[in-house]
């Protein structure tokens, strides 16, 4: 096929270069923020590796496999350098990003102290923050104001103050999870939702404040964590509207990139699943947050789905349509950011035998969320520059990051790593004007 008929280098709108300062702010300055802005000067410095960054080591492979031409990513697709990515945030606590860091305890000290000028600049904004929809924490660092309204107009001004200093802005939010909301008649439209904060609507928490500024600002906006944020009507029209990009929620680390990895081999090998129970220890401040039920309900709705929609139990009732899915966290506080996350799945083959996987995933629950929000904040500016992405709103190839990806409405979510990977790769491949791959590779045997 030729360029032209895959939208090759003469069809393709040109992405814009990134010139001059990307400017990140950061809603909540807890352990997976300081792990990402530490670990940047970090890695500016030379003293580290990006170590599970797609966007810093990641390669993507153009042409037939006889090419051998795969180039990193960051030099195929203009992402902006990390040397040009100044950071800045909110928080309810006045602690700096050094003492923020010492206090999540991800980074050793020595690590810290070598950073220290830099992180301990990085001070906190006044937040906004309603206890209400965050339970278990309690912060004297907040903004006030007459109604919401007037504290989104808050963020708006710090927003444009902040983006006198830069280039270009992307707002990600790495905030505590909010109590379980649904969604209502105020978030129909951008009208009605405004409305809501002149009135104090209660269904708008915090982190919609959030978005909202932002994307009235055209300002990109990621989610970290399972809250309902941007997963709104009135958010889609307003990220369209305002060339604003948005994508999925909560950070894809421990437990759903396992399962997100498993279930689609069980399902391409035919084999079915009668239950999987998974179960967490975390002793971090998220822990803590997640220890009150209806935080924790924000967070299991997020965790259940994937399971669901990747074994399409629809289509095969005789492998999934009875699977018992349970997901627990139990806040632990020894093991710190150190989570441990336990899977038992039983699964059953040829003839309907049992067989049973355990999972014993030790991992750093900061460390592998790290290198997610800077690849997304990376990624969220790039849309903005490209012509085909910046006004579709949703990016749906940035699902792989994410455990409850975003879709347009009607169109279910795809989970499975790999194809959300292919998918990632492909969407650069097509904003850059190059061939799509689709691993046909008949053309080797011609
Ligand atoms: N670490 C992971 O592997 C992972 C994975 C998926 C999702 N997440 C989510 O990412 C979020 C951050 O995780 P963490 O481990 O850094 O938690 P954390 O508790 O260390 O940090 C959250 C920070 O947000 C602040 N905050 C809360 N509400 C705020 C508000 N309205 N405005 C400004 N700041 C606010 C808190 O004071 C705290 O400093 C959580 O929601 C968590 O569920 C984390």
């Amino acid at each position: 096929m030729s360029p032209e008929q895959q939208g090759g280098p003469q069809t393709a709108a040109k992405v814009a270069p990134a010139k001059g300062k990307l400017g990140v702010m950061v809603v909540g300055l807890g352990a997976v923020a300081t792990t990402m802005i530490a670990g940047v000067e970090a890695v500016r410095r030379g003293l580290a590796k990006p170590i599970g960054s797609l966007t810093q080591m990641g390669t993507i492979r153009l042409g037939k496999r006889t090419d051998n031409n795969s180039p990193l990513i960051k030099n195929f697709a203009p992402l902006a350098d990390l040397n040009d990515v100044v950071f800045t945030g909110w928080d309810i606590f006045e602690d700096n990003v050094y003492e923020s860091a010492a206090h999540a305890k991800v980074l050793e000290k020595e690590t810290l102290e070598q950073l220290r000028p830099y992180l301990e600049a990085i001070k906190p904004l006044p937040a906004v923050f309603d206890q209400y929809y965050v339970k278990r924490l309690n912060g004297t660092h907040v903004k006030k104001g007459k109604n919401k309204m007037d504290l989104a107009n808050q963020v708006r001004e710090d927003i444009r103050n902040f983006r006198k200093t830069v280039d270009r802005v992307v707002m990600i939010w790495c905030g505590s999870t909010e109590i379980f909301l649904e969604p209502t008649a105020v978030h129909k439209t951008i009208e009605s939702f405004e409305k809501g904060l002149e009135k104090d609507d209660i269904g708008i928490a915090p982190s919609q404040i959030y978005a909202y500024a932002a994307l009235i600002e055209g300002v990109p906006f990621a989610n970290g964590a399972p809250n309902l944020t941007v997963d709104l009507p009135c958010m889609i029209e307003l990220s369209k509207k305002n060339n604003a990009p948005i994508c999925g929620k909560d950070f894809k680390t421990g437990q759903t990139f396992m399962k997100t990895v498993l279930a689609p081999a069980f399902k391409t090998r035919m084999l079915g699943v009668s239950g999987w129970y998974s179960t967490n220890i975390l002793g971090n401040r998220d822990g803590e947050v997640l220890d009150d039920p209806e935080s924790f309900k924000t967070k299991e709705e997020s965790k259940l789905g994937s399971l669901e929609y990747i074994f399409q139990p629809e289509l095969y009732p005789d492998l999934y349509a009875n699977i018992f899915h349970k997901v627990r966290i139990n806040y632990y506080p020894p093991r710190g950011d150190n989570k441990e996350g336990w899977d038992n799945i039983d699964i059953f083959g040829w003839l309907g035998y049992p067989m049973q996987i355990k999972v014993d995933f030790l991992c750093r629950d900061s460390i592998l969320a790290a290198p997610i929000a800077l690849d997304l904040v990376l990624f969220l500016d790039l849309a903005q520059r490209s012509p085909e992405l910046r006004s579709i709103g949703i990016q749906e190839w940035l699902s792989f990051y994410l455990k409850s990806p975003q879709t347009r409405e009607g169109l279910y979510p795809e989970h499975d790593l790999f194809i959300q990977s292919m998918k990632l790769k492909n969407t650069l491949r097509h904003i850059m004007g190059a061939d799509l791959i689709t691993h046909l590779g008949l053309e080797y045997y011609d």
